[in-house]
C-alpha cells in the first residue's frame, strides 16, 4: 500500500474505533441509546425527577419499531409487566401526544382505543401477555417502574481531566461568584468557553451540574439586535430565555432538586457561579 494511502487509512481505522461511543452513570447501550432501569414503583412526575437527577436522563423514549422491541430485552427476566415511558398525551389522539425529549410522536405502538385521556394523560408500555409492546394511558398518579435515557459520549482521549462529559462535550463548574467579564476570561483560562445550550436535552442536563437555588452564568449576550450570541459563537438555535430583566447577560435560574432552567437577562456585574464548556478531544 502507497505510504500516505496507508497513513490516512490508519488514521481513519484509529478515529473510528477511538470513536466508539459509550454509557457513562451505569447506563446500558442499547441500539445507540443508554437506557437503566429502576425497578422502585414511582409516580410519573417523580420518575421524570429521578432520571433527570440520573445525569439529565428523561424517561425512555421509543422513535422506532426496533426501540420499542429492544425495551423488552432490557426487561426480560425482571418480571415487570409494565412501565413508564417518557411520553404524556393532553388529549385523546396522538398530535396531542409529546416525548418527553419535547418531540412530536411520528411513530407508535398505541394499543386500539388509546391514547385516552380519560383514563390518564401518562403513557406506559406492556411488557407481558397480548399487549406487549404496546402502550397504554393511564392516571399520571400511579406508580410504576421506569426506565431512564440519556444520550451517549464519545470518551476523551486518555489523560483528560474531564468530569462532566456529556454528548462529547466537557462541563466545567465554576462555583466561584464571578461578573459575566470575569466568568468568561476564567473558562478561557481553561481552554473552554461559557456555556452555550443547543437543546433541551442540554439544557436539561446542566440543571444537574449544580444543586443551587439561584442563578449560574451561561455564555449567552443580548446584542443590539435583540439576538442572543454565544461567547463560542455557535449558533443561537434553541431558546428557553424567559425573562428579560435590565441587562444584556444570560443566566440560567436554577432550583434545587428541580427541572428549573429557566433563562433571564440581567446587569452583567453581577456575580453569579459560572459553567464552562469545551469539546471533547477524541
Ligand atoms: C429472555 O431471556 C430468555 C432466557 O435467557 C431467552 O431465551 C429469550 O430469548 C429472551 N427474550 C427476549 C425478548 O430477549
Ligand atoms: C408523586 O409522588 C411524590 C412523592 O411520592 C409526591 O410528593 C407527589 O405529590 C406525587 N405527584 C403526583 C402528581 O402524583
Ligand atoms: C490548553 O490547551 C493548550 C494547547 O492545546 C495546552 O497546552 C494546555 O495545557 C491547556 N490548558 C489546560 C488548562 O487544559
Ligand atoms: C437599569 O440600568 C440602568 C443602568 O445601569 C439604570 O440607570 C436604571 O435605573 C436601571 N433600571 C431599573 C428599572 O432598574
Amino acid at each position: 500500500m502507497h505510504k500516505l494511502t496507508h497513513l490516512i487509512f490508519s488514521f481513519v481505522l484509529f478515529s473510528i474505533i477511538s470513536a466508539d461511543p459509550i454509557c457513562t452513570l451505569g447506563y446500558t447501550m442499547v441500539n445507540n441509546k443508554c437506557w437503566k432501569l429502576f425497578t422502585k414503583h414511582e409516580n410519573q412526575t417523580t420518575a421524570d425527577e429521578r432520571c433527570r437527577e440520573n445525569g439529565g436522563g428523561i424517561l425512555v423514549t421509543m422513535k422506532n419499531a426496533i426501540d420499542n422491541r429492544a425495551l423488552l430485552t432490557v426487561l426480560n427476566g425482571t418480571g415487570i409487566h409494565r412501565l413508564w415511558m417518557g411520553m404524556t398525551c393532553r388529549e385523546s389522539s396522538v398530535s396531542w401526544c409529546q416525548w418527553a425529549d419535547k418531540t412530536d410522536v411520528q411513530y407508535n405502538s398505541f394499543s386500539s382505543g388509546y391514547p385516552n385521556s380519560q383514563v390518564g394523560k401518562c403513557v406506559y408500555y406492556n411488557s407481558y401477555g397480548d399487549l406487549t409492546g404496546q402502550w397504554t394511558s393511564e392516571p399520571c398518579e400511579e406508580k410504576l417502574p421506569f426506565v431512564c435515557e440519556i444520550l451517549s459520549s464519545t470518551p476523551e482521549i486518555v489523560g483528560s481531566d474531564c468530569y462532566s462529559q456529556y454528548n462529547n462535550f466537557c462541563y466545567t463548574r465554576v462555583r466561584d461568584k464571578l461578573s459575566f467579564k470575569s466568568a468568561q476570561q476564567n473558562c478561557v483560562l481553561k481552554n473552554s468557553s461559557l456555556i452555550s445550550i443547543h437543546s433541551y436535552l442540554e439544557n436539561r442536563y446542566i440543571t444537574t451540574l449544580f444543586n443551587i437555588d439561584g442563578s449560574v452564568w451561561l455564555g449567552g449576550q443580548i446584542t443590539p439586535y435583540d439576538t442572543l450570541e454565544w461567547t463560542d459563537m455557535t449558533p443561537y438555535d434553541y431558546s428557553n430565555l424567559k425573562h428579560v430583566g435590565n441587562g444584556t447577560c444570560v443566566s440560567i435560574g436554577l432550583v434545587k432538586y428541580t427541572n428549573a432552567m429557566d433563562w433571564s437577562t440581567g446587569n452583567c456585574e453581577s456575580t453569579y457561579p459560572s459553567i464552562c464548556k469545551r469539546p471533547l478531544t477524541i
